[in-house]
């Protein structure tokens, strides 16, 4: 433990598994106060124990982060028990692999509300209190699919490309009062979510296989790697770099 974090309040969506997970333990063994938001509470607890086990500070604040009340309650109640947040990762989001002319209407607006509205709520809720507090360092999760398109993943490639111009947007509206806003966006991840992805384009008949993703991006990526680099963004190490994606994919968009 090294501090970069000591002082700070992140509250973390999506935190209890995969890189939300490796970014929690990670961010509160720098010394934050975590409060991790997340509709899985029984894994958010148990992020938490593992937390709380290694001496450091962590709650748990269950919500679905694409509906405004929940989202509205869990940051009034992580204000009330914590403080105001001076760092948010906005990084809990899913994904629908499907034919492009199988989707729905239904799956199209609830993708776009777990990805991309969660962001606008998330962040709307945290700013009021996070200006208050003199500034702080706001964390999106975008991903490769912002600008490399897979087959069978029209709707989560636009979500990621809104997240990627939110990211942006923010960062410079809300230069001024002290925030950062920045976009992390991993390559393949083995996480829950990374592992449904290879399994279901792989029934879908699209090459993911060790061999292609290792040609891509040398090999899967580990949720550490990219919690270190939420670290980064996250901390005061990165207070000159504002409105950045910063891909974590080891070359996969570099070709
Ligand atoms: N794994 C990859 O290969 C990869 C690559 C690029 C980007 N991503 C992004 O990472 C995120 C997925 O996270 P992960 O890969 O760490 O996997 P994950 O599935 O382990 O984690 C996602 C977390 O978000 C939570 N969550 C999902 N929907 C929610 C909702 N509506 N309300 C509250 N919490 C919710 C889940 O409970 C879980 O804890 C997504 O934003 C995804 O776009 C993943």
């Amino acid at each position: 433990m090294t501090g970069r974090l000591a002082g700070k309040v992140a509250i973390i969506s999506g935190g209890a598994t995969g890189m939300g997970g490796a970014s929690s333990r990670l961010f509160a063994s720098e010394g934050a106060k975590v409060a991790i938001i997340d509709r899985n509470k029984s894994a958010a607890e148990e992020t938490a124990h593992i937390i709380r086990l290694a001496g450091g500070v962590a709650e748990v604040f269950q919500a679905d982060v694409s509906d405004e009340d929940q989202v509205n309650a869990a940051v009034k109640a992580v204000e009330g028990a914590l403080g105001p947040a001076t760092v948010l990762f906005n990084h809990a989001g899913t994904i629908v692999i499907k034919p492009f002319l199988e989707t729905t209407l239904e799956e199209w607006d609830w993708l776009h509300a777990v990805n991309v509205r969660s962001m606008f709520l998330m962040t709307r809720a945290v700013l009021p209190g996070m200006i208050a507090a003199g500034g702080g360092s706001i964390v999106c999760t975008s991903s490769i699919s912002a600008v490399a398109a897979t087959p069978m993943e029209v709707l989560y490639d636009t979500t990621k490309g809104a997240v990627h111009m939110f990211a942006r947007a923010i960062a410079v509206e809300f230069r001024d009062r002290n925030i950062r806003c920045n976009a992390v966006c991993p390559g393949f991840i083995r996480t829950p979510h990374g592992l449904r992805e290879v399994a279901e384009l792989t029934a879908h008949g699209v090459d993911v296989s060790e061999a292609a993703i290792a040609a891509q991006q040398g090999r899967i990526g580990e949720p550490e790697d990219v919690a270190r680099a939420a670290l980064y963004l996250a901390s005061d190490d990165s207070q000159f770099v504002n409105g950045v994606h910063l891909f974590v994919d080891n070359g996969f968009t570099a070709i």
